[in-house]
């Protein structure tokens, strides 16, 4: 049989005032881990859509296992055996695990769905690949890495023949990604063919075989990841060298801020730490050490049942998140797509949603500074879209978050809080963000940053404090850092 299985033909796909794709020629061995990289808009997630009948191209031809076809619809790209593991989650909420693994191909006893024996499945393709999980729970019950675990063991069980996978790992940490890899090590032994979507790129050259770029919806090159080094990845996507370097902020860290003392919630047992002005103190530990939840609890999102805060020297308890915000703490949620901003919005109203009051004279929004604001931001972040009156669900996922970031700089808080702030964002945006925060706290504001990207927490933190388990597991200042160290000081209250 032919060694390609995947060979597209010139294709494009337009939309108004944007070309997502614009005359991709593209091959895909048998068997191979074939990584896709691109900046944010580069066109991966519309040339996976267009291969899953979710789009339909607007010219071109693709030719799967031999056979050409102009368009394929979702059924065929099914029956073709591709399935997807797409960059937004696709999973019901209120079903639960095993259910929705099964979803829509339901084991039936007769006419009623036989719960057992999906349950049963469930388990058993979990113990086969290494995931520790408890079928029975109901998906809205779960962490965000392991619904994405969930939504790979769907793929998995539908015994496809080629998966994509858009950002699969973009929600896991160090640890849940080693588990995730070791599927996929298990999927190629059975000669599946992958196609890997992901902007971590050492993950590209762990784990594919080959890599291919796309840049403003066109086809750059591919090549094997042996025959390339991640500068020149970087070079091919972003069309110039970028430095490994983080960017170090010019000015003196204050006095404390912020102190939270004995902070308890239902994630959260006994957290005490301090928040200095100008600084930038980053959050450490594993998927579910309470992070997330302390934060919310701090921007008033979450209740607090006990513990004290002091913000600038006063006691402060927020009830709401309007509280945090009229207080001056922001936060930039990790699950953008259900706290982080409203995808049938656009950009505009996304960007000026907190701060409509501070634009508006007698209820009525100032236009001409409503417009100053979204321009800036759009510039600041390079958020790629052809106007500010776009639909946010028409951007590509990173441009999506640019704007969750946008939504909270916009509101020009003391504190601000990142949680995740580079999940699916571009090596070349990345650098901008980090020079963002630079500047946020060279302007006197302090962050605290979650995040689960080691190089990122350990370049960027001014002192890092590691949770384990819902507790403060420790804390290191800036020399003291190591992967290793801080690794296990994430596991030391499991
Ligand atoms: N339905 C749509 N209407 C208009 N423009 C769209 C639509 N869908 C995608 N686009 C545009 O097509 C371009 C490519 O988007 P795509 O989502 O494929 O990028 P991507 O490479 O996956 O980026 P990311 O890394 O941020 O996920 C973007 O400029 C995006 O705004
Ligand atoms: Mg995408």
């Amino acid at each position: 049989m032919d060694d390609i299985i995947l060979r597209v033909k010139d294709i494009c796909k337009y939309y108004p005032g944007v070309k997502a794709l614009d005359g991709v020629n593209f091959e895909v061995k048998r068997g191979e881990v074939h990584a896709i990289c691109g900046e944010n808009g580069a066109g991966k997630s519309t040339f996976i859509k267009i291969l899953t009948g979710a789009n339909e191209p607007t010219s071109g031809t693709i030719e799967f296992n031999g056979k050409e076809y102009a368009k394929l619809t979702p059924k065929q790209s099914m029956e073709l055996g591709i399935s997807v593991i797409y960059q937004e989650f696709s999973l019901i909420p209120y079903l639960s695990v095993a259910e929705n693994i099964f979803y829509g191909r339901e084991i039936k006893k007769g006419i009623i769905r036989d719960i057992a024996a999906m349950e049963k499945q469930a388990k058993e393709l979990c113990k086969e690949m290494g995931v520790d999980i408890d079928v029975h729970k109901r998906v809205c019950d779960l962490g965000i890495a392991y619904q994405q675990i969930v939504e790979i063991l769907k793929a998995v069980s539908k015994k496809s023949e080629f998966i994509i996978m858009d950002e699969p790992t973009a929600p896991l940490t160090v640890k849940e990604t080693a588990v995730f890899f070791k599927i996929i090590q298990k999927l190629k032994q059975d000669h599946v063919t992958i196609i890997f979507i992901s902007h971590r790129l050492e993950e590209v050259f762990e784990i594919c075989d080959r890599v291919s770029v796309f840049c403003d919806g066109k086809y750059i090159v591919s090549k094997d990841v042996q025959d390339i080094t991640k500068k020149q990845l970087i070079t091919y996507m972003v069309g110039r060298e970028l430095s490994d370097d983080y960017p170090e902020p010019k000015r003196k860290i204050g006095e404390t801020l912020l102190k939270v003392e004995h902070l308890k919630n239902k994630r959260v047992h006994d957290v005490s730490f301090e928040l200095k002005k100008g600084e930038i103190l980053g959050f450490g530990g594993l998927v579910g050490a309470g992070r997330t939840e302390l934060v919310r609890a701090i921007y008033g999102a979450d209740p607090i049942e006990s513990g004290t805060i002091t913000f600038n020297g006063k006691k402060y308890s927020p009830k709401s998140p309007a509280d945090g915000l009229e207080a001056g703490i922001g936060l930039i949620p990790e699950d953008r797509k259900a706290q982080g901003c409203v995808l049938s919005l656009t950009i505009r109203e996304n960007i000026v949603y907190s701060i409509l009051k501070k634009i508006s004279k007698v209820s009525v929004v100032q236009k001409k500074q409503e417009k100053e604001i979204v321009d800036q931001y759009i510039k600041e972040l390079n958020v790629k879209t052809p106007s500010p009156e776009q639909l946010v669900k028409n951007l590509s996922g990173g441009n999506q978050q640019k704007v969750v970031l946008a939504k909270a700089l916009a509101t020009n808080c003391e504190i601000l809080i990142f949680d995740e702030p580079t999940r699916g964002i571009d090596v070349g945006a990345k650098q901008e963000i980090y020079n963002l925060m630079c500047k946020l706290v060279e302007a006197g504001k302090s962050i605290i940053m979650i995040s689960s990207e080691m190089p990122e927490l350990i370049g960027m933190s001014d002192r890092i404090v590691v949770m384990s388990n819902g507790e403060n597991a420790g804390e290191l200042s800036k020399g003291e850092y190591d992967q290793t160290h801080l690794l296990e000081m994430a596991s030391s209250k499991l």
